[in-house]
């Protein structure tokens, strides 16, 4: 157990209760690997730098090869008794290879040996959402494309507002993602630091070669501050900030499609594969995977206040707390992961159903503004444009037509400046074709949004 460890000044075994609480390794044997390589690149140094004979460093890295093979067949004896990831592996190795084991912590502490840890497993979990992140943006922009004309209501406090189109909408949704991928990128560039040589807090007695470490291990460079090394847990705190504004906005388009996959909008479909159904209603078919995306975020959010707290009032350097920063980051990682996957399969493959969104933008008077408009070219001020509009379309309210339903004749008693030119105006095609400049929803402007989004996605 770990009296072996540091029993040295100890008159009692840990309590067993104290043990179980203390504990890390249920969780923390995520980072074995990362454990595994970040020994190998220390005892190298260790090696370069004459500290470790090259056969101490050559049974340590064989012994290191087999521990990761038992680790990877699953057949590693993990004992809680040996608290963490990092004293199973060391206890394991020294069984395997002897007394090398035992000179593989020359130089190190835990400190230092799990900063660099997750901050290993961390970049790697960052390049995989990288990837997911733009295999959504690809589907995204692709179904963009697809509906440049695509017709639909656009909303404001979800009541009818003005038409877009679908693709424009659907270009919205890529904009929150390519800034989430942006904070993704940054987030890994300020973590990209290592912090091995950093040992307990101070530094250490040993002529260690940090730029070594720090190189062999794909870090841009070694942490600048020894106290800072241990105790910074940023890069844990940014990513979960990363991943709960990615979940905020996953959790957004997935209320827009619970929504348009609803009877009443009946907007989009989703595949079966996406949906579940009812064990008592036969007609139901649920749109879950959104509506789990969107649950989601409540753990998302929860765990960047977790890691926050956590953080908030920690004197300097290593405290014990930060054993507590693994599973919220483990748990936002994960939850970040497979949303991203379900969204980059699910959305290219969402049906627009152009009929209903069509019909929809017909309704509540989508054009009212683009007859202001018209009204303001007739050389009317806006304010008065707005109110000849507002009782034409109190008058629609009335009998039941829409302004482009009514005749020239009816139009005309709200303002003797409207012709028979207002109509070209009043359809739905004209008034998305009349946003042409960058960001609006013409379909030209639309189409050369999308190229514009993919080859900045192209060109990561
Ligand atoms: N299991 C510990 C953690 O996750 C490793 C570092 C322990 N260091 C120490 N001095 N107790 O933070």
């Amino acid at each position: 157990d770990t009296s072996g460890v540091w029993g040295g000044r100890f008159s009692e075994a840990t309590d067993a209760f104290v043990q179980r609480f203390t504990a890390s390794v249920a969780f923390d044997r995520r980072l074995a690997q990362e454990d595994i390589a970040g020994s190998r690149a220390h005892a190298t140094m260790l090696r370069d730098r004459g500290v470790l004979t090259t056969e101490d460093h050559d049974r340590i890295a064989a012994g290191l090869d087999q521990v990761a093979a038992e680790i990877a067949a699953g057949d590693f004896p993990w004992s809680e008794r040996l608290e963490d990831v990092h004293m199973n592996i060391e206890a394991r190795l020294t069984e395997l290879v002897g007394p090398a084991g035992k000179r593989l912590h020359t130089g190190r502490s835990r400190n230092d040996q799990v900063a660099t840890d997750i901050r290993l497993w961390l970049r790697e979990a960052i390049d995989r959402i990288a990837a997911e992140l733009t295999r959504l943006q690809r589907g995204t922009i692709g179904l963009a494309r697809a509906h440049a004309d695509t017709i639909m209501p656009g909303f404001t406090h979800l009541q009818t507002a003005q038409p877009v189109t679908f693709g424009h909408h659907l270009l919205a949704w890529n904009e929150m993602l390519e800034r989430d991928y942006g904070r993704l990128r940054d987030c890994r560039a300020r973590l990209n630091q290592c912090p091995l040589g950093a040992a307990a807090l101070a530094g250490t007695t040993f002529p260690l070669d940090r730029e070594q470490t720090a190189a062999a291990l794909g870090f841009d460079a070694p942490c600048e501050n020894s106290l800072d090394a241990v105790s910074d847990r940023d890069f844990a705190i940014e990513f979960c900030a990363f991943a709960a504004l990615l979940m905020t906005h996953l959790s957004r388009m997935a209320e827009e499609l619970v929504l348009w996959t609803s009877a009443q909008f009946d907007f989009v479909r989703l595949p079966d594969r996406f949906c579940t159904g009812s064990s008592i209603m036969p007609q139901k078919k649920n749109p879950d995977v959104p509506e789990l995306v969107r649950g989601k975020t409540g753990r998302a959010n929860g765990n960047l206040v977790a890691l926050l707290t956590l953080m908030k009032s920690q004197p300097l350097a290593y405290n014990k707390d930060n054993q507590e920063d693994k599973e919220p980051l483990f748990d936002s990682a994960d939850t970040a992961l497979d949303a991203l996957r379900a969204f980059a399969d699910m959305v290219p493959a969402i049906e627009a159903n152009a009929a209903a969104m069509r019909d929809a933008a017909l309704r509540g008077f989508a054009t009212a503004t683009d007859l202001a408009d018209y009204l303001v070219r007739r050389g009317l001020p806006f304010r008065d444009a707005h109110e000849v509009v507002g009782k034409a379309v109190a008058h629609g309210l009335e009998t039941g037509k829409d302004l482009a339903e009514m005749d020239l004749e009816t139009l005309r008693s709200f303002s003797s400046s409207i012709d028979d030119d207002v109509f070209a105006v009043l359809t739905l095609e004209g008034s998305v074709a009349a946003r042409e400049h960058i960001g609006g929803t013409a379909p030209a402007q639309v189409r050369a949004a999308a190229g514009r989004a993919l080859a900045r996605v192209e060109g990561r």
